[in-house]
């Protein structure tokens, strides 16, 4: 049972219990009239300390197509933090009003914190600093789903900031507890996956490798990321590394006919706009998907994922 739990990581929740909120997906993309009411009379908190379009717009549309309604913020200074009100408080108070939460955070581990305030309102991660962004997960599971027919049996290459990417962070951890899941990791060494991570891998599943090209042929999905701009100490770390990779028509003709190109979006300079008309390139697709996921999330940790 999902209802009235919190989602601050992947690990938070089975394998099971994922597949189901993707089953749920499905059946919502099958028939999103039956699923119109269902979040009727219920309110969703949308608590963003950091920018977002796709996060936060689907989860704002996801709770509006459920039937529901959404308070909140994306400019923190708009509420009384301004006023040097803690997160342990501010929570406190919107659970008095309202029935969910989803909040993004610079800080590593601050979603963690204030799902410790939240007796009776489920929190929803939506990206903490550069650890976990486990509703990014699903959507990127939902789209292997989609796309590849499932989540096992993939040779999936993750390329770009491994360091600093939390949307990577999650879907590493999480793909590795399906079957038959072998990794190639792309990065600059700058940007190599951080070592807790590595140490969670069986290393027999993963190779670490700097280039591309020489690699590209062998992937079933290749997921690119930006590099992250925000958590870097220098700027002049981040404008020599900004353009390390840019996946091209010209690479894409050394891919698999059937591999996919996902991305969770913004994109900098890392996949040429000539990409995106590869019927390959999946990323809007996914975007699209993140609503789906996002109602069939809320809908189970609302407990009310009966159509009406
Ligand atoms: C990602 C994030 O915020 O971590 N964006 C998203 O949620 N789709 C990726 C990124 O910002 O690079």
């Amino acid at each position: 049972m999902l209802k009235g739990r919190h989602l601050i990581e992947p690990g938070d929740f089975q394998l099971n219990e994922i597949e189901s909120i993707m089953q749920l997906a499905d059946n919502i993309i099958a028939d999103p009239e039956g699923y119109s009411l269902v979040c009727k009379g219920k309110l969703l908190a949308s608590l963003f300390y950091e920018p977002s379009t796709r996060t936060r717009f689907s989860f704002e549309a996801a709770m509006l197509r459920l039937g529901g309604e959404i308070i909140g913020f994306d400019d923190p200074n708009n509420s009384s933090v301004s006023k040097g009100e803690s997160l342990g408080d501010t929570i406190r108070t919107i659970e008095c009003y309202s029935d969910i939460a989803v909040i993004r955070h610079p800080r590593e581990g601050t979603a963690r914190l204030v799902s410790k305030f939240a007796n009776e309102m489920p929190i929803i991660n939506a990206g903490d600093g550069g650890h976990e962004h486990p509703t990014q997960t699903l959507t990127d599971l939902l789209t292997i789903r989609k796309f590849k027919g499932g989540c096992d049996n993939h040779v999936v290459g993750v390329c770009g900031d491994l360091l600093f990417g939390r949307t990577i962070h999650s879907l590493v951890k999480t793909l590795s507890r399906y079957q038959g899941i072998r990794f190639v990791f792309i990065s600059p060494t700058e940007l190599k996956m951080p070592a807790h991570i590595l140490y969670q891998l069986d290393p027999q599943t993963y190779k670490e490798t700097t280039s591309l090209d020489e690699v590209i042929g062998e992937l079933d999905i290749l997921y690119m990321s930006r590099v992250q701009r925000e958590r870097f100490v220098s700027e002049e770390e981040y404008l020599r590394l900004k353009n390390y990779y840019i996946l091209d028509k010209k690479k894409m003709k050394g891919a698999k006919p059937d591999m996919i190109v996902m991305h969770p979006l913004p994109r900098v300079n890392e996949i040429a706009t000539e990409v995106d008309e590869d019927p390959r390139a999946v990323y809007f697709a996914q975007a699209k998907y993140g609503m789906y996921v996002r109602m069939a999330l809320i809908a189970k940790l609302l407990g009310v994922e009966d159509k009406k």
